[in-house]
C-alpha cells in the first residue's frame, strides 16, 4: 500500500507540470495580471499577460512562454536581460528561480519580490513588482548583485521584460529635437529589433522621449483596443528593445541603455536598475493616459495633489536684457495679470563674465552686481511688495568654460584631456558622478534659499546634452560615466527635496528634453517646449497628456505666432499649468482684460483642470481641428477646451462628443473666456443638456476660422 501511494505520488510529480512546483506568483491590479511560473526546470517563466483573470484556479492552465529575466548564453537566441562576464572570463549566466514573496503595502498596492540565482555562479537578481490596484499601473525594476571574488562585468542589465504573444503589434513612438517635441507616429512591427533609445546623457530625451504606446492587435486608438502604455524612470540614456521572435511573438526590454556602460559590479554591490511603469488598457490610450495621470498624481510626482502657481516668466519677454527697473515694472504687470508669481530666467548672475548672453557665465551663481546692484534679496523684495510671489532660474549642472568655475575647477567638468572640446550652446557638464560637484550644486539651491527664505519657486534647467565624455573623476572607470552621472543627478535632488520639501520647482531641459517619472519625484511640473507657438502647442501637448498629467505640463503665452490672436494662444496654455511670458505692453486694452478675466477663470476652475479626468476628444493629427476636456471627479463640473487650427473652406464639421460626464445629469453650457465685448456664437450657449445628449450627440462647436478657439464650462444643474 505504502509503495503504490509512493509510486503514484513519484508518477504525479513527474507528469504533471505544476505538481511539486511553485503556486504561479501573480502580479495584478483590478484590472492586469501578470503572471509567472516555475517550470519543472526550476526557471521562471511568463505565462500570461493580459485582462485579469477572475479565478484563481485557472491559473493552473496556462502554459509556460519566455523566461522572465533570461541570462545571455543560454537557450534563448534573442536580446538578454542580463549578460556578465564572470570572473573567469564566462560569459553566460542562467538563472533559476529561489524563492518569492508578495506583501500587501496597503488596500491599493502590493510588492512582490522574486528571487533568482545562478546555480553555478554567485550572482543573484531580485526582481521588483509593485502592482496599483486602482490605478492599473505596474512598477516592474530588478537589483543585481554577485559574491565572486573580484568585481565582474556586467553588460547588459534590463529592468524588465515583458513577452506578447498577438496578432500584430504597433508601435507608437515619440520624437523630435528642440521646439518639435514629442511628434507621434505609428508602425507596424515585424521580425527582428526596433530599439529606441539615446546617448545624450543629461538632455537625454531631446531626440526621442522614455515612453511608447504599444498597440497590440492594432494601432493604439483614443477609446477601444488593447495597448500598453511603458515609460522609465532614469533622467539619462534609456533603451526600449522591441523584438519580434522567430514565432512573431514580441519581446519588450526596458532599461538603461548599455552603451558605452559595461559596469564594473564590485562583490556584494547592488545594481539598482531604473523603474518601468506600465499599464495595459482594453478600452485604448485614453484611459491608459488617465491611469497614468492619478497614479503620477497619487504617488510620483512632487506635490502631485497639491496646487499650482500661475506666473510671469520674463525670458521671452526680455531675454537677458534686462535691470532691476524692467524687473519690478513685469512684477507689477504679474500683480495686475492676477498670477501668483513673478519667474525670473536667465541672465542674472556672474561678475567677472557675467552672463549677459549664453556665451559666459554659467558655474558663477553670484548675482551680475552691475545688473542688479541690490542683488536677489531686493528683487524678492520687490516681488512681494507688488503683491507677487518670486521665482529663479538656475542651470546648476553646466558651466560655460568662460567661467571662473572652469578656470577654478577644470576637473570638476566632463571634457576630454587630449582632445579639442566641442561644445552645444557654449557650455559643458558638471561631473555629477564627483561627491564634490553634487555638494557644489546642491550648495547653488542652498545658497540662494538661506540668503532667500522667500523664494517660492526654482526653474532648474539643463541645456547640454554630456560632449566631450570623459570623467576626470572615473579615471579608469569611465565605463561608468553616463550611469554614475545620473545617480549623481539623484542625489542632488534628493537633497534638495529633503531640505526643500514644499518647494515647487519646474524641470526644464532646453525645453522638454527631461520628462521621466525619477525626475518628476523631486519637481512639480516640466517645461514641455521653447516652442509656444500655440498651433505647435496643441500637438506637443496632446503628444505629452499621453503620460503626464496636464498640471505637471508648464504651459506659457508668450508673442510665438503672433498671427494668432491673445486669446488663441492664452486658450492653448489653459489646459495646462498655466502661465505668461509676455510683458502687458504688448497688448491693447482689450487683451489685458481679457488676460486678467482668463487667470480669473483659471483660479477659479483651477481644480478640474489641475485635478479632473482629462479626455482627448479630437485629434489634431486626425482632423484640422482639436478639443480636449477635464472633468472633475464628482462629475459636477467639467471644461472643455476646443481649438479649430487651419481648416480647409466649407469643410464638414461633426459635432464633438464629450465624456467623463454623468448620463443622468444635467449640465448647463457656458463659452468663458471671450473677449471683452464679443458674444458667445455658439447656438448651445446658456442652453443645458443632459450628461446623455452631450455624450451620444454632442455640441456643434467646432468653426472654419483659422487658429480659433473656445472654452466651454459645463456645470451641474
Ligand atoms: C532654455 C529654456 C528656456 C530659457 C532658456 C534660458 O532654452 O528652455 O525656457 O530658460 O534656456 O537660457
Amino acid at each position: 500500500m505504502k509503495k503504490e501511494f509512493l509510486a503514484a505520488l513519484a508518477c504525479l510529480f513527474l507528469l504533471s507540470p505544476m505538481a511539486a512546483q511553485e503556486a504561479p506568483i501573480r502580479i495584478s491590479t483590478h484590472e492586469t495580471d501578470l503572471i509567472l511560473t516555475v517550470a519543472p526546470n526550476g526557471r521562471l517563466y511568463q505565462s500570461y499577460l493580459g485582462k485579469r483573470l477572475a479565478h484563481e484556479a485557472d491559473l493552473a492552465h496556462l502554459s509556460r512562454h519566455t523566461e522572465v529575466y533570461p541570462g545571455s548564453g543560454a537557450e534563448d537566441y534573442f536580446e538578454p536581460t542580463l549578460a556578465v562576464t564572470h570572473t573567469d572570463g564566462n560569459p553566460t549566466t542562467i538563472l533559476s528561480y529561489l524563492s518569492s514573496n508578495t506583501r500587501k503595502v496597503d488596500d491599493n498596492v502590493t510588492e512582490t519580490l522574486v528571487f533568482l540565482k545562478d546555480k553555478v555562479y554567485p550572482v543573484e537578481v531580485t526582481l521588483h513588482y509593485v502592482a496599483y490596484g486602482k490605478e492599473n499601473i505596474i512598477k516592474a525594476w530588478s537589483e543585481i548583485k554577485h559574491h565572486e571574488k573580484k568585481p565582474v562585468d556586467i553588460w547588459r542589465y534590463a529592468s524588465n521584460m515583458l513577452y506578447f504573444e498577438r496578432a500584430s503589434y504597433y508601435l507608437t513612438e515619440f520624437s523630435g529635437d528642440w521646439a518639435k517635441e514629442v511628434r507621434m507616429s505609428t508602425q507596424e512591427l515585424q521580425f527582428g529589433k526596433k530599439i529606441i533609445d539615446t546617448k545624450l546623457g543629461s538632455r537625454a530625451a531631446m531626440h526621442t522621449y522614455p515612453f511608447f504606446e504599444l498597440g497590440l492587435d492594432g494601432p493604439p486608438r483614443e477609446d477601444s483596443g488593447d495597448v500598453l502604455l511603458g515609460t522609465i524612470g532614469w533622467t539619462g540614456n534609456f533603451q526600449f528593445t522591441f523584438e519580434v521572435d522567430n514565432n512573431g511573438d514580441l519581446r519588450l526590454l526596458s532599461g538603461i541603455n548599455p552603451y558605452a556602460s559595461t559596469y564594473q559590479l564590485k562583490p556584494d554591490e547592488v545594481f539598482t536598475t531604473p523603474e518601468f511603469i506600465f499599464t495595459l488598457s482594453d478600452s485604448g490610450r485614453g484611459k491608459a493616459s488617465r491611469n497614468i495621470h492619478d497614479w503620477a498624481r497619487e504617488y510620483q510626482l512632487k506635490d502631485g495633489k497639491g496646487d499650482r502657481l500661475t506666473l510671469l516668466n520674463n525670458w521671452e519677454a526680455t531675454g537677458f536684457n534686462f535691470d532691476e527697473q524692467k524687473l519690478e515694472e513685469l512684477m507689477k504687470e504679474a500683480k495686475t495679470l492676477g498670477v501668483d508669481m513673478f519667474l525670473l530666467d536667465d541672465g542674472w548672475f556672474a561678475n567677472k563674465y557675467p552672463r549677459a548672453n549664453d556665451r559666459a557665465g554659467l558655474g558663477d551663481w553670484d548675482v551680475t552686481r552691475t545688473k542688479l546692484p541690490n542683488g536677489v534679496p531686493h528683487l524678492v523684495k520687490a516681488a512681494k511688495e507688488a503683491g507677487v510671489k518670486f521665482g529663479i532660474w538656475i542651470e546648476p549642472e553646466m558651466v560655460n568654460p568662460k567661467s571662473e568655475l572652469f578656470e577654478k575647477h577644470p576637473d570638476w567638468v566632463i571634457h576630454q584631456p587630449n582632445r579639442e572640446a566641442y561644445y552645444f550652446r557654449n557650455q559643458l557638464v558638471l561631473d555629477l558622478s564627483n561627491p564634490q560637484v553634487q555638494d557644489y550644486v546642491f550648495g547653488i539651491v542652498d545658497k540662494l534659499m538661506t540668503e532667500n527664505p522667500d523664494l517660492a519657486y526654482f526653474k532648474w534647467d539643463c541645456n547640454s546634452p554630456i560632449t566631450n565624455i570623459y570623467s576626470p573623476y572615473l579615471k579608469e572607470k569611465q565605463n561608468h560615466l553616463y550611469i554614475d552621472h545620473v545617480r549623481g543627478v539623484y542625489k542632488v535632488f534628493e537633497r534638495v527635496k529633503n531640505k526643500y520639501p514644499n518647494l515647487p520647482m519646474m524641470l526644464c531641459s532646453g525645453g522638454g528634453a527631461r520628462c521621466d517619472y525619477e525626475a518628476l519625484k523631486y519637481f512639480t511640473e516640466f517645461w514641455c517646449s521653447d516652442n509656444t507657438d500655440p498651433v505647435e502647442r496643441l500637438y506637443i501637448q496632446w503628444g505629452f497628456s499621453q503620460f503626464f498629467p496636464t498640471k505637471s505640463m508648464s504651459a506659457h503665452v508668450t508673442s510665438w505666432n503672433k498671427k494668432t490672436s491673445i486669446k488663441f494662444r492664452t486658450d492653448v496654455a489653459m489646459m495646462c499649468k498655466l502661465g505668461f511670458d509676455i510683458s502687458l505692453k504688448e497688448m491693447d486694452e482689450k487683451e489685458q482684460t481679457y488676460c486678467r478675466q482668463a487667470v480669473a477663470h483659471y483660479n477659479r476652475l483651477k481644480d478640474v483642470i489641475l485635478n479632473g479626468d482629462f479626455y482627448r476628444l479630437v485629434s489634431p493629427y486626425e482632423t484640422n481641428h482639436t478639443a480636449v476636456m477635464h472633468a472633475n471627479r464628482n462629475q459636477s463640473k467639467a471644461v472643455l477646451y476646443v481649438y479649430d487650427i487651419y481648416p480647409r473652406y466649407g469643410e464638414k464639421l461633426l459635432p464633438v462628443k464629450l465624456q467623463g460626464l454623468d448620463a443622468s445629469k444635467t449640465y448647463k453650457v457656458e463659452e468663458i473666456n471671450l473677449l471683452p465685448e464679443t458674444r458667445s456664437r455658439l447656438q448651445s450657449n446658456g442652453k443645458t443638456y443632459t450628461g446623455d445628449y452631450l455624450m451620444k450627440v454632442g455640441l456643434p462647436v467646432f468653426s472654419t476660422a483659422s487658429t480659433n478657439s473656445r472654452i466651454i464650462e459645463l456645470t451641474q444643474q
